[in-house]
């Protein structure tokens, strides 16, 4: 029995290193040097070269080594009775929610208006605040923590999300109910699973929805995004900024528009990146589950995409 860490969008040794150091018993083989294809019956996977997990004839369990799992069903290869874990852990939860609550602080304390205006020596005290109410589209394990921060910090939230949610703390509004959540809110954070439902959600038609300058948070997957939809937002005055953590290509090219725009804030993926070791005992605890026969942790639904 081995765990094979195929990872080349993520450097494997910290994992290696990380799940040793919950359990120096476990049998590790890590890509592209898996000796013995036959013994692996759990694949730690991030950015595998599609068809690879066929190679493994024994496999019973793929875990992601993040939150997301798009990377994983973008390979039409896996087949389908094999179950998906991800990753839900405090830690991440805990960076994820600090960026959203950076990017939301900025726009509403306008960190941007005053960089320029102290570039060009200006001392201007009006309008200090931007009043706001943000929408949270996506209210999971990280959505849900930041409606949480941000309630408790006495900002307006609701949340927004494909399914029908009862006895939540917040308003929230159903897929169907979409315009009525974007004419609620000026800041629309996306926190969305990337799934056939939600790519290319973020697009012009939704951007004419939103309040005038409504400000965009995009922290979910580049494929969200219709990218060259956003300057045209901009310019219609559907939208007056974003801050951006994804993109469809990655990293992003060094001739993108974006760069050079001032509307936008970039970051290079890194709103929250997965701990290998706030995320070891949880994938040594689901390969303990699955060698006892025991209900999974973290298991998504391959119908819904996550
Ligand atoms: C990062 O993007 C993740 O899915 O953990």
């Amino acid at each position: 029995m081995s765990i094979a860490i195929v990872s080349p969008g993520k450097d494997p040794k910290p994992w290696l290193e990380a799940l040793r150091q919950v359990d120096s018993s476990l049998d590790i083989q890590v890509y592209p040097q898996i000796e013995d294809l036959k013994k692996v019956e759990m694949a730690l996977v991030w950015q595998h070269p599609p068809g690879f997990l066929r190679n493994f004839p024994h496999l019973k369990l793929i875990s992601s080594l993040g939150a997301g799992v798009d990377h994983i069903l973008s390979d039409s290869e896996i087949p389908h009775h094999l179950p998906i874990v991800r990753i839900v852990d405090e830690k991440l939860t805990w960076s994820m929610t600090n960026y959203v609550l950076m990017g939301v602080l900025n726009f509403h304390r306008q960190l941007y208006r005053y960089q320029k205006d102290k570039d060009n020596g200006i001392w201007d005290m009006s309008n200090p605040e931007i009043s706001i109410k943000v929408g949270i589209m996506g209210v999971g394990a990280l959505g849900g923590d930041v409606v949480d921060k941000l309630m408790y910090l006495g900002f307006e939230v609701c949340g927004y999300g494909l399914n029908d949610k009862k006895s939540l703390s917040f308003p929230y509004f159903a897929k169907h109910q979409l315009d009525d959540f974007l004419s609620d809110i000026n800041v629309l954070v996306c926190m969305l699973p990337l799934t056939s439902e939600t790519e290319g959600i973020l697009n012009i038609t939704l951007f004419q929805k939103c309040n005038p300058g409504t400000y965009l948070i995009n922290v979910a997957r580049g494929k969200h995004l219709i990218e060259e939809d956003l300057i045209p937002a901009f310019e219609e005055g559907y939208l007056s900024g974003a801050m951006l953590d994804v993109f469809r290509v990655e990293p992003l090219p060094r001739t993108h528009a974006y760069w050079s725009d001032s509307r936008i804030q970039l970051t290079p993926h890194i709103a929250s990146v997965t701990n290998p070791k706030a995320a070891a005992p949880q994938i040594v605890e689901n390969y303990k589950r699955l060698t006892n026969g025991l209900p999974l942790q973290h298991q998504i639904n391959r119908v819904k995409e996550y």
